[in-house]
Order: C-alpha cells, then sequence, then structure tokens
C-alpha cells in the first residue's frame, strides 16, 4: 500500500508529522496544550451558564447578585448550590414557595454544569470529602446528639424546630448531603465548621440510623413502643378470646 503511493515506512511518519503540525498551527497551540480535562470545564461552564439563565437568573439575578425574588447566592458556592439542586430545594417554582426536598428537577450533567456556574460567581465553600465508611460510629453519635437532635430528633426522624420550621427526617439524606447541610446551614439551620474527621463520623452515623438495631424484635414500621405494645395487646387478647370461647363451649 505505501508501496504503491511510492513512500517509504518514515515517509509516512514524515506525513503524519506535518499533518499534526498543520493542525497544530491552524486550532492554535493553546488548545493543544489545555487539554481534555480544561475543554470539558469550559464546555459545562457554558451550559451551567445557559441553564442558569433560563431557570434561575428571574429570581437570583443574571450574575447571582440577588432579586427581590431571590436571595444573592454570589457565595453559596459549589456545596451551596449541589445541597440546593441534589435535594431538588431549587428551582423554586414561585419565590413565596418554601423550601422543601423532592425529587432533583435536572439530571446528574445539568446539576455538574450549574454547580460549576454558580461555583465560579464568587467564592463559596466547595463540596466537602466525606467517606462514610471510615467514620467512627461511637463519636458521630456524640457529635449527632451534640448537634443535630434537638432539631432533627434522637433517631432522625425530622421535628419542628419553632417559627413554623420543620428540620425534615434524615432518611433520604446520603453522606453527601450530610456534610454539605452541614457546611451550607439551609434555612433556621446554622452551619458548622467539622474537619474531614469529624464529617465521617458524622455521616457513618446517619446512615446508621437509616438501619437501627431491633432489639425488641419486629419493629412495626418503626411507630415507637406505645403502638408496638398495642399491637402486642390486641393480638394477644384476640387470640385469648377465641380460645376462652372456643375451650368454653357447653357441650350439647
Ligand atoms: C422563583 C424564584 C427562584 C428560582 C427560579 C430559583 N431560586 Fe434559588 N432561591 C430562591 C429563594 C426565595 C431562596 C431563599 C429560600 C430560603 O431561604 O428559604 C433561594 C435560595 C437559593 C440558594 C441558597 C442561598 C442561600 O444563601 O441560602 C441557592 C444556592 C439557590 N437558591 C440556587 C438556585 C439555583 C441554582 C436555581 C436555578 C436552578 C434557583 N436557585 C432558582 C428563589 C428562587
Ligand atoms: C436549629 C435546628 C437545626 C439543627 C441544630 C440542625 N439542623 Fe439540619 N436542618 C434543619 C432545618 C430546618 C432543615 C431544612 C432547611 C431547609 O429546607 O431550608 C435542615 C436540613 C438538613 C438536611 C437536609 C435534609 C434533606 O434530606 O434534604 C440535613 C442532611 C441536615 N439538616 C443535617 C443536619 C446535621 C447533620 C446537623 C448537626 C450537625 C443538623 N442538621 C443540625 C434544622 C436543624
Amino acid at each position: 500500500m505505501l508501496a504503491a503511493v511510492g513512500l517509504r515506512p518514515y515517509g509516512a511518519l514524515v506525513l503524519i508529522a506535518a499533518t499534526v503540525g498543520a493542525w497544530a498551527l491552524i486550532v492554535g497551540p493553546a488548545t493543544l496544550v489545555a487539554g481534555a480535562g480544561q475543554v470539558n470545564q469550559v464546555a459545562s461552564l457554558d451550559t451551567g451558564r445557559a441553564l442558569y439563565l433560563q431557570g434561575c437568573a428571574s429570581c437570583h439575578g443574571s450574575a447571582g447578585q440577588g432579586t427581590p425574588n431571590g436571595p444573592s447566592i454570589v457565595d453559596a458556592g459549589a456545596a451551596g448550590a449541589d445541597f440546593e439542586l441534589r435535594t431538588g430545594r431549587m428551582p423554586l417554582a414561585a419565590p413565596s414557595l418554601p423550601e422543601v426536598r423532592q425529587p432533583p428537577a435536572y439530571d446528574e450533567a445539568q446539576i455538574e454544569a450549574l454547580v460549576a456556574f454558580v461555583a465560579s460567581l464568587g467564592n463559596g465553600p466547595a463540596i466537602p470529602d466525606v467517606v462514610a465508611s471510615v467514620g467512627d460510629l461511637a463519636r458521630g453519635r456524640q457529635i449527632y446528639i451534640a448537634n443535630c437532635a434537638a432539631c432533627h430528633g434522637a433517631t432522625g426522624a425530622g421535628g419542628t424546630v419553632g417559627g413554623g420550621f420543620v428540620a425534615p427526617g434524615l432518611d433520604l439524606a446520603d453522606p453527601r448531603t450530610v456534610a454539605e447541610a452541614t457546611v451550607v446551614g439551609p434555612g433556621p439551620m446554622p452551619a458548622f465548621a467539622f474537619d474531614r474527621q469529624q464529617l465521617d463520623d458524622l455521616a457513618a452515623y446517619v446512615e446508621e440510623l437509616h438501619h437501627p438495631p431491633h432489639p425488641g424484635g419486629l419493629p412495626v414500621a418503626e411507630v415507637g413502643p406505645v403502638a408496638e405494645g398495642f399491637l402486642a395487646f390486641f393480638v394477644g387478647i384476640v387470640t385469648l378470646v377465641a380460645v376462652a370461647r372456643w375451650t368454653g363451649r357447653a357441650p350439647r
């Protein structure tokens, strides 16, 4: 094949080198040096900006500066945006609605693009690193009881916190959401400055709360001892009455 076009093997190499060189001159040296990662980031920043202008700017302003419909998010950071978007709190359908957890409105790639764009608006916190599997349950429990249980309940079931606010149950919160919530402090929840180890411990404990041990036997949908006791009483009394009536029937 090479022989057919009259080229020796090294001739082909020269040809390839010349082609690459010409391409580099045309597209410019920067692109070659930048590498795929950076090109991707530019692409997702553009996608993020487009999504933001469409879905968020009407309330938060075109540069995140805020409007009468929504607060400034210049310093919400990747952590703030990721938390709000993954838990479906944002976008709000109307400015006066409360933030609630719901299925996310965007897919994974769109969330990443929006998060990159919001992070680029200012100097907000990054998404915290957290690995629940290396956390210590005993330390996590201490941190949880001291800082979170007052609002979210000792079992993570949630509760009212006054001022018309409700601390949600933590059953849907994965380690990333837990860590982000402590960094962000959404709504009436305070922000906490935990270190990496404390975040791992805390996340491990919240994971444990998702699957609590049941030393007393069947949990009966986790409704608590009164309902469980009632169920035991009800089943027991019906059985006893049935047995009593059956054995006590007079012979004819
Ligand atoms: C209809 C208006 C509206 C739209 C649309 C909207 N937001 Fe919001 N956003 C709000 C309001 C109001 C708050 C404050 C809510 C609160 O504190 O309970 C808020 C809060 C936030 C926060 C937390 C700010 C903080 O400092 O606590 C972030 C981050 C955020 N929005 C990002 C977004 C993103 C990203 C989008 C687009 C996908 C979006 N929002 C769309 C109205 C809106
Ligand atoms: C003063 C009460 C209060 C304290 C203390 C508190 N939280 Fe919260 N937390 C809230 C409220 C209220 C919300 C809902 C905020 C919103 O939606 O705007 C919330 C939201 C969350 C969420 C999001 C849940 C979801 O599924 O969307 C997580 C996770 C969370 N808190 C974890 C924690 C952890 C961990 C601690 C302890 C380090 C803690 N909170 C301490 C009140 C509190």
